[in-house]
């Protein structure tokens, strides 16, 4: 599961700017005592808890949310487990995981999580999972959104990089529709299932994402 939704994975409103206003008034040592709340327009990002253990085993561990992804855990015990090592991830500063809640809702019903790749985060990795029950309905660009600007204004990522199995059309849908660029094809970079899976490198650079922002706060006003 560490290597889960890393490995495989990746607010057209006055939301978006507030959101951003908030994500800058976190430094960049807070997150590694406690992540911030980061509210969007249908969901709040925040640190996860042991009792998202048992929505989440719900949410993750279906057919068809596990099948790009490294295998999630198979009980309530293995996603406590989970939660309690990105929490110590967290506080040693190598990784962040937030737990998606939609507005109303108290569960949590997927994660994103960013990981170093070098030491400051200076190009990190991100990834993704969410029920299959909300695809499709606007909480992962929400989401995204906010974990992508927490990313490049709090824990000041240059490069942050996804990678998504090419047989995975959401995983690559979903990158391609916040703005990643994909740089190429890791060939047969992903054991899944006893089978060597192709993988799509996807990029957002911190320099394209503060232009993207700019035609994204436009829109808005
Ligand atoms: C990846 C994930 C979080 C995206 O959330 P989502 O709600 O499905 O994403 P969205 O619907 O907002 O966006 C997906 C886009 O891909 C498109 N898409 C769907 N199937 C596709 C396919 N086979 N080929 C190309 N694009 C496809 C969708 O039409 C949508 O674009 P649109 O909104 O412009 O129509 C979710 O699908 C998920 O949790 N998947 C399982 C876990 C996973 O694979 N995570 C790793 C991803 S690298």
């Amino acid at each position: 599961m560490e290597k889960m939704s890393l490995r495989q994975q990746t607010v057209t409103n006055m939301t978006h700017t507030t959101v951003v206003a908030r994500s800058t008034e976190t430094t960049t040592s807070d997150w590694k005592q406690a992540l911030p709340v980061l509210t969007g327009s249908m969901v709040t990002l925040r640190e996860l808890r042991l009792s998202d253990a048992p929505s989440l085993l719900t949410m993750l561990s279906t057919e068809e949310v596990a099948r790009f992804i490294s295998p999630p855990p198979t009980t309530v015990e293995g996603f406590e487990r989970f939660i309690a090592w990105t929490h110590r991830e967290r506080a040693a500063g190598n990784y962040a995981c937030f737990a998606v809640v939609p507005h109303g809702m108290d569960s949590a019903i997927g994660i994103f999580q960013v990981r170093q790749l070098e030491p400051g985060f200076v190009t990190a990795e991100w990834g993704f999972a969410i029920g299959s029950g909300f695809w499709g309905t606007g909480v992962f660009m929400d989401g995204a959104r906010l974990v992508v600007d927490f990313s490049f204004d709090v824990i000041r990522t240059h490069r942050l990089e996804a990678r998504a199995a090419i047989l995975n059309g959401r995983g690559n849908g979903a990158l391609r529709k916040i703005g990643a660029m994909q740089e190429g094809i890791l060939r047969k970079s992903f054991l899944r299932n006893g089978e060597y899976l192709d993988q799509a490198l996807w990029t957002i650079l911190d320099e394209d994402w503060r232009a993207q922002r700019v035609i994204w706060g436009a829109r808005i006003h």
